[in-house]
């Protein structure tokens, strides 16, 4: 197959993006797939030989390489930095090159790649991609529809209130949830954005950091529990992993620096609770209308009840990444993870 693998993009999870991005292309290669790794963003400067000779298959295909992400973008010079010329969020030649493969696989994080605007774009032009369709990426990348969705039916979802417009936050109405809290931007990922504050100074600091991100926010409940992810593949559900920080939570360095977090893989819970996590998750998946693979994330409170604290319908693929070690645990290569997921596109 001739495949474009779209990433970076003008999102805070832009370096997350490559890094996914870059390993998912290594991957098709390997798999005997003509590929290009396209930067949402930027494009790709016209090659002398024309678009075409853009799709490199072995022993054309140099791998790629792109630095693990371990420092959180800092976002106010990323808005300041952007080329208004280069466009908001595609590149020159990035549909044109995308119209002339046979699919897509989005390796894109954050804003327009994942909350259903290029998968909307590419439904019009036909373009085959991969994931999710638009709706189910309109609303799981929305954390308060998201958690609306599950308390109407029932999942569990931990207490929380939307401010709908950040500089404008309502006290009394946060004070419901009490501290210590989560504060998050609405729509974000990556942990870009998010603290979490045990003090009315904390929680004003929180604020102001997702209003960095976003004009809407989330101030949940905080779980004094542990963390962990149920990985969804063809309507399957992959081994529970447990997340575990060397100290602190799981925040941007956590999630990319490799050594800062122990990942078990399965988890050790019992198998009563591992069940209800992936039967919650296969749940959570599909009242979410997502597709293919989605990954579930959940923490449980001190008294080991578990909630769902959001769905990922374009989970991150990077050498760190979560998704990966549960296929892996479930005997499924990373190549053929992405050979699996390139097969059963949109
Ligand atoms: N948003 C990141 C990439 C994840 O969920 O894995
Ligand atoms: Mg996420």
């Amino acid at each position: 197959m001739k495949v474009v693998v779209l990433a970076g993009g003008y999102s805070p999870e832009r370096d997350v993006s490559l890094s996914s991005g870059c390993m998912i292309s290594n991957a098709l290669a390997e798999k005997g797939h003509a590929v290009v790794l396209v930067d949402a963003f930027l494009g790709i400067k016209e090659p002398a030989a024309g678009l075409v000779s853009l799709f490199k298959k072995n022993p054309d295909y140099v791998p790629c390489q792109y630095p693990i992400p371990t420092v959180p973008p800092d976002l106010e010079k990323m808005w300041a930095e952007r080329k208004p010329d280069t466009g908001m969020f595609f590149g020159e030649n990035v549909l044109e090159i995308c119209r002339m493969a046979d699919a897509v696989f989005l390796g894109l994080h954050g804003n327009a790649g994942e909350n259903g605007q290029i998968q909307a774009a590419f439904d019009l032009l036909n373009i085959h991609y991969s994931g999710s369709s638009f709706p189910g990426c309109v609303l799981a990348m929305d954390k308060n529809l998201t958690k609306q969705i599950l308390y109407a039916n029932g999942l569990p979802t931990s207490p929380w209130v939307h401010i709908q417009d950040v500089h404008r936050p309502n006290f009394e109405k946060i004070s419901k949830i009490g501290l210590p809290c989560v504060i998050k931007p609405v729509n974000g990922g990556s942990s870009i954005g998010v603290s979490i504050a045990t003090t009315i100074d904390e929680l004003k600091e929180g604020i102001q950091k997702a209003a960095n991100c976003d004009k809407e926010i989330i101030i949940e409940k905080y779980l004094d529990g542990r963390e962990f992810c149920v990985g969804i593949l063809d309507q399957k559900a992959l081994p529970v992993i447990e997340i575990i920080p060397k100290d602190g939570w799981f925040d941007y360095e956590k999630k990319y620096q490799p050594g800062l977090t122990a990942e078990i893989c399965p988890a050790d819970i019992s198998e009563k609770l591992s069940d209800a996590m992936q039967q919650a998750a296969i749940k959570i998946h599909n009242v979410l209308k997502l597709g293919f693979y989605s990954r579930i994330d959940f923490k449980t409170d001190s008294s080991g009840d578990f909630y769902c604290l959001e769905a990922n319908t374009l989970p991150g693929m990077t050498p760190n990444s979560l998704l990966p070690k549960e296929a892996a645990a479930d005997h499924i290569l990373y190549a053929d993870l992405c050979n699996h997921i390139i097969n059963h596109c949109n």
